[in-house]
């Protein structure tokens, strides 16, 4: 007796249920809402121009799959830099302070436009540099990661390491001339003129960093010890010199490469879930968290130019 009502009861709400839900679909159906679109396992493709006129197209470059590696002849040693940059942690203690790897920042192998990609890096340097005051070549552009983003020691600049780093980097841009460039941008535009508001990031912060970057900024490790979700503050971060301890370079970053996992384009993504401001607020929050000092800091930007962010 008793069972009748209760069932009459859940079978109705199971038909109400599946009204609306017929409803939102039939209404999703007419506004012409897509379901997320699969990852495109398809190589992507952008413009090759020249360095001296940006608007002359001289060719298309197609991002190389990994597997076109093993026909090169310095395979080993490409694949040993590739390695070293995703495994820069387990593979170079020495070297890495932080409990970071290199792609820990550079999206996907370095492949990803908006995601510090490695695609213009081998044709761009020696390039001067206003941070150095000088030209940086390849070298000391990547041993500058190693002392900041990673908190670590420089690589010799003769060292087979440095040398199979910069070989896949050569790789990737094999089919570009030095002369010319890959029509992509490094890092994503941000409004820098938004006050950034850290009480509001630090709401933003847990409700969509958190879980994978931990309450406390500290990231995750597997059951091995080894970096799962790279830490955002703390002893294992990078220290105040790194790109990523300013606002707006982390806010950039954030917005097109965070959160990570949730967008229908590609292998990893660019999701555009924060806006301008929520990305400026979160990466206030997060980059002004406690972290290493640089000590080598008093060098920085001898001839001014420095930018509105910089930490000191
Ligand atoms: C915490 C994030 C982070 C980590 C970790 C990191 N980088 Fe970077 N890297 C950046 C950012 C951000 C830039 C560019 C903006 C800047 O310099 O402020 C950059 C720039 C570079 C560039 C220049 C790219 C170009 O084409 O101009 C190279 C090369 C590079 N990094 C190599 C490395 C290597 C090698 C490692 C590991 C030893 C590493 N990075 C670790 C964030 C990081
Ligand atoms: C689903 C998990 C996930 C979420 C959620 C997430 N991230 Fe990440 N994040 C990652 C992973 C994984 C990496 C390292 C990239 C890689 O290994 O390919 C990373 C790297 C980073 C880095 C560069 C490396 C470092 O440790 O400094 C920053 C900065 C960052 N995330 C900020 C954020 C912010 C801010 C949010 C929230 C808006 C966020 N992430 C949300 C997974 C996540």
């Amino acid at each position: 007796m008793t069972a009748q009502p209760l069932s009459g009861t859940h079978h109705s709400t199971a038909n109400g249920w599946f009204a609306v839900a017929s409803i939102l679909f039939i209404s999703w159906t007419l506004v012409g809402c897509q379901p997320p679109k699969p990852a495109d396992a398809t190589p992507k493709q952008y413009d090759i121009i020249d360095v001296k006129d940006a608007n002359k197209g001289v060719g298309t470059y197609t991002v190389p799959q990994n597997t076109a590696i093993m026909s090169e002849p310095n395979a080993k040693q490409i694949l040993y830099g590739q390695r070293l940059l995703n495994e820069t942690k387990r593979l170079l203690p020495d070297n890495t302070g932080a409990n970071m790897n290199c792609n820990s920042c550079h999206i996907a192998n370095g492949k990803v436009p908006l995601g510090d990609p490695y695609i213009n890096s081998f044709n761009t340097y020696p390039t001067y540099k206003a941070r150095a005051g000088k030209e940086v070549n390849l070298k000391e552009r990547i041993n500058g990661c190693f002392k900041r983003s990673m908190n670590g020691k420089p690589l010799k600049p003769d060292s087979q390491e440095m040398a199979a780093m910069i070989a896949y980097m050569q790789w990737l841009s094999k089919t570009v001339p030095h002369t010319q460039t890959v029509n992509i941008k490094n890092a994503g535009k941000i409004d820098k003129n938004l006050e950034p508001d850290p009480v509001r990031g630090e709401k933003i912060y847990q409700a969509q960093c958190a879980s994978c970057h931990g309450a406390n900024g500290e990231g995750k490790k597997d059951q091995l010890g080894i970096i799962a979700f790279p830490p955002l503050w703390g002893d294992e971060s990078f220290n105040i010199g790194a790109g990523m301890a300013r606002t707006y370079t982390a806010a950039a970053f954030v917005k097109y490469n965070m959160p990570m996992g949730i967008q229908t384009e590609g292998l990893w993504g660019h999701g555009g879930v924060l806006s301008d401001q929520d990305a400026v607020d979160v990466a206030q929050f997060f980059s002004h968290q406690p972290r290493p000092d640089f000590p080598d800091k008093v060098n920085d930007w001898p001839k001014g130019d420095k930018p509105k962010d910089a930490r000191y």
